[in-house]
């Protein structure tokens, strides 16, 4: 890769992908990958999925792109599909191409309703990739929740709390992430999220719904904010709605559709509302109603959790969160976290790196049995660093009792 400029991040790991089939990836010289990272949480309904490249094809071959002043009837009904999964029956959507560009969005049309230019975060959010979202000094209130997670008052969350009560008064949306938290699998409690949303409501601002990584069925229902019981204005969706093809979205509620004909908004890019991107979520939608994924995801989510929870040692594997299939196991510490995920990458398996932590998101249609090949994977992975930690026990107590 001496010509491809890599600044994700991110070491490259398995260099030449040449193939892909479900849960797998496959490199050049035939060895089978569990990709339990969907790509970047992207291939919800996995690789190379045959009803997908169908669709595609077929798009492909009639329309891909038209303009501004020339559509096709997929958009239309691919927006209604979206909107359908989301109960915005009467709104509206945009389809954009990725889930920066979704939020970014909501929140240019929710400054543009409010006049107002503060939004407001959980501190621990992660929005996406535009200098707008990534430099929070100007513009910006966090919401500092870390106390919130201990606080004996959790499940109540009381108003006169000193945290709600310095929420400026001119927030023009609080953008919430309902249950990823930079990708590390936190749920911020019901009561809070319920409480900052009255405060903002109130002062006539906007809510977002990031649902980049928890929709589209992830946490076992279509979208995150499902599990939380409020009623968003704006439902940013990306990754997973496109299989891997760059499509994201934004969906807007009937009232705020309405506002917007009182008020209208301009924004323009090339590939909006794309004839291709369309159909793929169409597709997708259609295909995890189909086949049941919503509800398998949740089922077989917990069956994953009661696995990972049934490794917790509080030696090397200390606790696991999920919902669905997002599920995250902390590890002791770095080295260990990484030693366990170059083991399972050598043995054919992908998990994501959270540094002292592993998160697994896999495709929704994985099955028990796939999930039994990864743990019996990961227990085999992380035999070395028990002798290492039993041995180095050992040794330490040979030493105190030989003092
Ligand atoms: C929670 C969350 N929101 C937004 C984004 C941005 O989406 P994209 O990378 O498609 O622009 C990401 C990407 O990782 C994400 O994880």
């Amino acid at each position: 890769m001496k010509h491809v400029y890599l600044c994700t991040g991110h070491e490259l790991k398995i260099p030449n992908v040449v193939n892909s089939d479900g849960l797998y990836l496959i490199d050049d010289k035939g060895k089978k990958y569990m990709d339990l990272e969907s790509g970047v949480w992207c291939t919800s309904i996995g690789h190379n999925n045959r009803e997908i490249s169908n669709i595609i094809k077929k798009q492909v071959d009639s329309l891909m792109h038209a303009g501004f002043c020339y559509s096709n009837e997929i958009v239309e009904k691919s927006a209604k599909s979206i909107l359908n999964i989301a109960n915005f029956h009467n709104g509206k959507t945009i389809f954009l191409c990725s889930g920066s560009e979704a939020i970014e969005l909501s929140r240019q049309m929710s400054q543009h309703l409010t006049r107002n230019q503060v939004s407001l975060t959980l501190h621990d959010s992660y929005l996406g990739a535009y200098a707008s979202i990534t430099d929070k000094s100007r513009g910006w209130h966090l919401f500092n929740w870390e106390l919130c997670r201990t606080c004996p008052n959790k499940d109540k969350c009381l108003p006169t709390c000193q945290r709600l009560q310095e929420i400026p008064q001119n927030v023009s949306e609080f953008i919430f992430e309902p249950g990823s938290s930079s990708g590390f699998v936190r749920f911020p409690p019901q009561a809070l999220i319920k409480n900052i949303i009255k405060i903002v409501r109130e002062n006539g601002g906007k809510i977002i719904v990031n649902e980049v990584t928890t929709g589209i069925g992830r946490t076992g229902k279509w979208f995150g904010y499902q599990h939380y019981d409020i009623n968003p204005d704006f439902i940013a969706v990306g990754k997973g709605i496109g299989n891997g093809y760059p499509v994201s979205a934004t969906l807007i509620s009937e009232s705020v559709s309405n506002q917007l004909e009182l008020r209208p908004f301009h924004y323009a890019q090339s590939h909006q509302n794309d004839p291709l991107g369309s159909s793929i979520i169409h597709g997708v939608i259609q295909y995890i109603e189909n086949n049941n994924l919503i509800s398998k995801a949740e089922q077989n989510g917990m069956y994953l959790k009661h696995k990972l929870d049934a490794l917790i040692d509080k030696d090397i594997f200390l606790k696991t969160r999920g919902r669905g299939l997002m599920v995250i196991v902390e590890i002791k510490d770095k080295r260990t976290t990484n030693d366990i995920y170059n083991n399972l990458i050598k043995k054919g398996f992908i998990t994501c790196n959270r540094g002292t932590a592993l998160r697994i998101d896999p495709p929704l249609t994985i099955t028990k049995n796939e999930i039994d090949d990864f743990i019996e994977a990961l227990k085999e992975s992380t035999s070395h660093n028990k002798s290492f930690h039993t041995g180095a026990a050992n040794c330490a107590a040979h030493v105190k009792s030989t003092l």
